[in-house]
């Protein structure tokens, strides 16, 4: 058995922090999104892994993410040479896939399941494809599936006006290598891309054995900043453990689970937990809420942040108010004068928001 991970595509609801880099490699607690998909992958046992990349944003996967030895696998990169759709990307793979079944994850997903149940259903059950499925209340959004009371799937279509349930398809599939054949007989879609539901729904049109699981325990699509900072909230939960590797001064107080990197300096700060602090930051007269991650490097005094992602570099001096719900990119600066500031200097990029609620 192989993996694809899908990690091409643009990131466009991630914009403005997808501008300069991979969607799949915006971190969650400090670590890339796509390394817990590699993570569960490996853990499910499956090790040959192809990671499908984009041109703009494969270098910087491929540097970052590496050879797979960090995870116990082997990893082959997989060029895609434009967004053409999950079929198109299975394609594109076909010659690293050969007549293997594989698992396909897409590399912006993230779920609590463990993955080796739903590989094991498959290969015992012979299928050509088992798709995974939760309940949401915005199924517009999504893939949607119908399925009879046995669990196998009648219909799929891609994000429809009028779903014909609340199943949506979450971005973890199954297949067997007859999938290559129905990729072969589909035409692009409305929007251009050839798509996987339509796929498998010709797998579905000649009675293949195509069945669904309803997944048990969360799951998440970061595409956006709200589903960003809810993965956010819920590995902090679910996840993290105390280590404090960096110096904390006398006057600071750390309350509840705390992780402190190499070379960080808490100077004259309330940390309360759920909280992960990256390595070489500076945090002077700050109070750090629950279910914050800062990135290595960044830098942040007199600030009063909760429920936030701060990427790397970034320096927050000077905020009065709290910050709340917030991402704050790699090196964006954010500084107020010590007196009542008289004007307001902005150099914001592209897609930037700036809400003072
Ligand atoms: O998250 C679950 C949903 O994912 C499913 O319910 C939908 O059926 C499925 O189409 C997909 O919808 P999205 O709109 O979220 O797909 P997105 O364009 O965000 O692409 C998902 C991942 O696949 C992302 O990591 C980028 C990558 N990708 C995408 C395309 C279109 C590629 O690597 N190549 C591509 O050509």
């Amino acid at each position: 058995m192989k993996a694809l991970i899908l990690s091409g595509g643009k990131g466009t609801r991630l914009r403005p922090i997808t501008y300069t880099g991979a969607k799949q490699l915006v971190p969650v607690a400090n670590k890339p999104i796509l390394w817990y998909g590699i993570e569960s992958i490996v853990a499910a046992g499956i090790t040959d892994i192809g990671i499908i990349i984009s041109p703009e944003t494969g270098e910087e996967i491929k540097a970052k993410t590496g050879d797979g030895d960090r995870f116990g696998a082997r990893i082959t990169y997989i060029p895609q040479d434009r967004p053409g759709g999950l079929a198109h990307a299975v394609k594109v793979a076909q010659p690293f896939l050969a007549d293997t079944p594989f698992l396909m994850y897409l590399g912006d997903n993230l779920v609590e399941s463990d993955l080796g149940l739903f590989v094991d259903d498959f290969k015992d059950r012979r299928l050509d494809a088992l798709t995974l499925l939760c309940p949401v209340n915005n199924p517009s959004a999504f893939g949607v599936a119908q399925v009879d009371e046995r669990g196998r799937v009648l219909q799929l279509v891609e994000k429809p006006k009028v779903p014909p349930s609340n199943l949506a398809l979450v971005g973890i599939y199954l297949f067997s290598s007859t999938i290559h054949q129905a990729i072969a007989n589909i035409q692009p879609s409305a929007r251009g891309e050839l798509e996987i539901t339509d796929a498998i729904q010709h797998l579905i049109d000649r009675n293949q054995q195509v069945e669904a699981h309803k997944l048990k325990g969360w799951w998440l699509d970061t595409g956006k900043k709200d589903d960003l900072l809810e993965a956010n909230r819920i590995i902090l939960d679910t996840c993290l453990e105390t280590a404090i590797a960096g110096e904390v001064d006398e006057n600071s107080q750390i309350i509840g689970r705390v992780k402190i990197g190499k070379e960080s300096q808490i100077v004259n700060c309330t940390i309360r937990g759920p909280v992960t602090i990256g390595c070489g930051c500076h945090l002077e007269n700050c109070f750090i809420g629950p279910y914050s991650s800062i990135a290595d490097g960044v830098t942040l005094i007199d600030a009063d942040i909760e429920h936030s992602v701060i990427l790397q570099d970034a320096k927050v001096i000077g905020i009065q108010q709290r910050i709340v719900d917030s991402v704050i990119g790699q090196r964006a600066q954010f500084k107020v004068a010590p007196q009542r500031p008289k004007a307001l200097r902005f150099l914001i990029g592209d897609d930037s928001q700036i809400e003072l609620v």
